[in-house]
């Protein structure tokens, strides 16, 4: 996976991704980063890259122009094969899962950070081919947005997560959240790791591990439960047909009135 990003501030999307997994990655070579500076393809002597907005407004543009030469210095790079091209705005679609890992089959993409009060909407309507915000509240710059999205897109592609199925397994890729997990020690601060998990009996806890993840989705996000309730039906038929035989049972000992 190769990444591009059109940015004023490429030392800030170098910086925020030279650490942890991203950072080995890098190193690894399994994605590459190329962070290109829009100002270094104005055409402006003074370096200028933005002006007021006609029809007057607060703030200023980024201009078409620098923009435009900086996308095209990408694709030169790239060769003749259409690439995708990811501009960050609050107005764009909402960034999911399913889109990091849509995108992750990419061989390129392009991502093209905003600054000041938006960029011209011509050069958009040119070089966009898709319009993406990371959530319903305004920052200051395209930045973020694109690391983020980066981060989401790199952990799908195969051989960045060290498990090659742990990125399949976590919260969202079955529109569940994750049960709780712990480690070392046994009890810590007065609190014990529950019974199930030093059981030793997998069944047990897998089941006890969709419980959690199941309870935990309900309470937080309940329309991600219904989704996952609507596709997993049966999952609730056997559930019943387990406590009846449960029922059953304890009331064959007597254990039940
Ligand atoms: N630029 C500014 N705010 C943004 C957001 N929420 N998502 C994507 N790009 C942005």
């Amino acid at each position: 996976m190769n990444f591009h990003v059109l940015t004023l501030f490429p030392e800030m999307i170098i910086q925020g991704l030279n650490t942890s997994i991203m950072g080995r990655s890098l190193e690894m070579g399994t994605i590459t980063l190329n962070a290109v500076n829009i100002r270094d393809y104005t055409a402006n002597k003074h370096k200028k890259v933005d002006d007021y907005p006609y029809g007057g407004g607060a703030g200023m543009l980024m201009q078409a122009q620098p923009v435009y030469d900086a996308y095209l210095a990408v694709k030169d790079s790239i060769g003749e094969k259409p690439v995708r091209v990811i501009y960050l705005t609050p107005q764009g679609k909402t960034f999911c899962q399913d889109m990091a890992k849509e995108l992750a089959k990419e061989e390129d993409l392009v991502f093209l950070c905003g600054h000041y009060e938006g960029i011209d909407e011509r050069v958009l309507e040119e070089i966009v081919t898709d319009y993406v915000s990371i959530g319903d509240y305004v920052l200051t710059g395209g930045e973020l947005p694109a690391m983020v999205m980066m981060d989401a897109v790199a952990r799908m592609v195969p051989g960045v997560l060290g498990n090659q199925d742990s990125g399949e397994n976590e919260s969202f890729s079955n529109y569940l959240l994750e049960y709780p997990q712990y480690s070392r020690p046994e009890v810590w601060n007065g609190k014990k790791v529950p019974e199930i998990l030093l059981s030793g009996n997998h069944a047990k806890v897998e089941e006890w591990r969709l419980e959690k993840s199941l309870e935990k989705t309900k309470a937080v996000r309940p329309e991600l439960y219904e989704k996952w309730a609507e596709e997993n039906s049966e999952y609730f038929v056997k559930k019943a047909k387990r406590e009846e035989r449960q029922r059953k049972k304890l009331l064959k000992e007597k254990l039940l009135r």
